[in-house]
């Protein structure tokens, strides 16, 4: 009996989760996250380009849940001294935004350059330094320059090019000031929504190719931007560049050696199909070896699953500085035995079905539950796996209704980041920077306004969009002050 009041008071809170009463290290980085499309607005304005998320919306308003657009979404071309403002009284010290990639180059092509967009960016980016505050670059947050969607998108080799020309032209000019650089945010979902669901730009529903194929172009995107900072800019500006990608952690549905087999399967055809060509060299094994048998009894003299010559696998490999992660939830992966042989798909190349715990927190957002232990074990993942050296959570956050009373977010957060604090102290990891999505509720694509991620509310209906904090805005502000996720720390 004793053993057991014992065991309750000293293991059940660590069992159940208990949030760390240590402090972050100094050296930790805090900060919040956005992206161009969802909170700058101007769509049109200064001589900005058309991206093929404004033609996409624009042609068919119904593409969007509530009917809305980014036209103005946060209005913050206009509102960024604003924003800087909300940062400093937050008080962070990292600021992840993504710059328009039509906003610079209106084609996309190099050609033409809109200098209003080059300034716009200058400024802003000498603001927010002077504000004490890193600047965390993404080059492509999803707002492809329309013209190179009709020069056929992702699934053209020429546009590693194209994003190579443009990613030369923002190291030129913004990269005195900034020393972090994220070359493509979540491929994974620019390939699986755009081109395997079609449910966003360009509504392609190539579930058996495109998938693939897009992912080969992206990561080839990617791998050239890294390339042109590594030759022409590393030495004189110094700063460090990678990409973003986004997973899930994936427990096994159950104990059994199939279930174990299914959370392996949903986490190389998720997180390696990206992660293992940089940081490992090539798709991973289990990828290749399924995608293959299965186009060849589909009928395939070649997998559907395209190769990388030696020369591209020689270029994408080793292509980071870090590790850029966006977690925020994880699933329960079932292995389901091999699929019929039918209409090819990745789905059915994956093998798996999926679902959440029982005893997870649900949001407001039909994917998102709250799974704080994965956070731990996802960079605990990372780290063996991948050896990055270095790991930016580049984004993590909660969706609600958008009232600033938000205790689930706070819940969410602090659960979180205890984990992720776990993860730095006890594990090991080397976790440099955390940057919370989002800064303030914005445009979530084809969601329009109906989800809501902001730690600072934004008022749509005004023209002033004013921003109000949250109650976890004021916490996360506390937590940044005093490193600390609870009342008080252990000193
Ligand atoms: C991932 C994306 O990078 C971001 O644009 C999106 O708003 C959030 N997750 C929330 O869904």
């Amino acid at each position: 009996m004793k053993v057991l009041v014992l065991l309750s008071v000293f293991w059940l809170p660590g069992i159940l989760g208990q949030i760390s009463n240590k402090k972050f290290p100094e050296s930790f980085q805090f900060g919040a996250a956005t992206a161009a499309y969802q909170i700058e607005g101007a769509w049109d304005e200064d001589g900005k380009g058309e991206s093929m998320w404004d033609r996409f919306i624009h042609e068919d308003p119904d593409r969007v849940k509530d009917r809305q657009n980014a036209d103005i979404a946060c209005d913050s071309y206009h509102k960024w001294r604003e924003d800087i403002e909300l940062l400093k009284e937050l008080g962070v010290t990292l600021y992840r935004f993504s710059v328009s990639w039509p906003r610079i180059l209106p084609n996309g092509t190099p050609n033409k350059i809109n200098q209003a967009g080059i300034d716009h960016y200058k400024t802003f980016i000498k603001a927010l330094k002077e504000a004490g505050i890193e600047p965390i670059v993404t080059l492509y947050h999803w707002d492809l320059p329309q013209h190179l969607l009709e020069l056929g998108g992702w699934l053209n080799e020429q546009i590693a090019d194209y994003f190579g020309e443009y990613a030369r032209i923002a190291f030129k000019n913004f990269g005195d000031d900034v020393k972090i650089w994220a070359t493509i945010n979540e491929p994974k979902s620019t390939c699986l929504i755009g081109y395997g669901a079609g449910d966003s730009p360009p509504g392609l529903k190539l579930v058996a190719d495109g998938v693939y194929q897009c992912a080969k172009v992206q990561l080839l995107a990617h791998a050239k931007a890294y390339h042109i900072y590594d030759d022409e800019f590393r030495a004189q500006q110094g700063g460090r560049i990678s990409l973003v990608l986004d997973t899930t952690y994936n427990e096994p549905a159950s104990d059994s050696d199939a279930d174990k087999f299914g959370a392996e399967l949903e986490t190389e055809f998720n997180l390696g199909w990206y992660a293992n060509p940089v940081y490992i060299g090539d798709w991973p094994e289990l990828m290749k070896t399924r995608i293959a048998n299965r186009s060849r009894q589909e009928g395939y003299s070649f997998s559907r699953l395209p190769e990388f010559t030696a020369e591209q696998l020689k270029y994408v490999n080793g292509t980071f500085d870090y590790f850029g992660l966006n977690m925020y939830t994880g699933l329960t992966a079932q292995y389901t035995g091999e699929f019929d042989i039918g209409e090819p798909n990745y789905y059915l190349d994956k093998g798996t079905s999926t679902s959440h715990g029982a005893d997870w927190t649900p949001s407001t957002v039909s994917w998102l539950y709250s799974y704080p232990v994965g956070m731990r074990k996802l960079l605990n993942l990372v780290w063996n796996k991948y050896n990055p050296g270095t790991i930016y959570v580049t984004e993590n956050g909660w969706a609600s209704d958008g009232s600033l009373n938000d205790q689930g977010r706070i819940d969410y957060l602090q659960a979180y980041l205890s984990n992720l604090l776990d993860a730095i102290l006890e594990d090991g990891v080397n976790v440099a920077g955390y940057t919370t999505w989002s800064l303030m509720d914005n445009f979530e694509w084809t969601e329009g306004y109906t989800q809501k991620f902001g730690i600072i509310h934004v008022d749509f209906d005004s023209p002033n969009r004013t921003r109000t904090f949250k109650e976890s805005g004021r916490w996360y502000q506390k937590v940044v002050a005093t490193r600390c996720l609870i009342d008080s720390c252990d000193e």
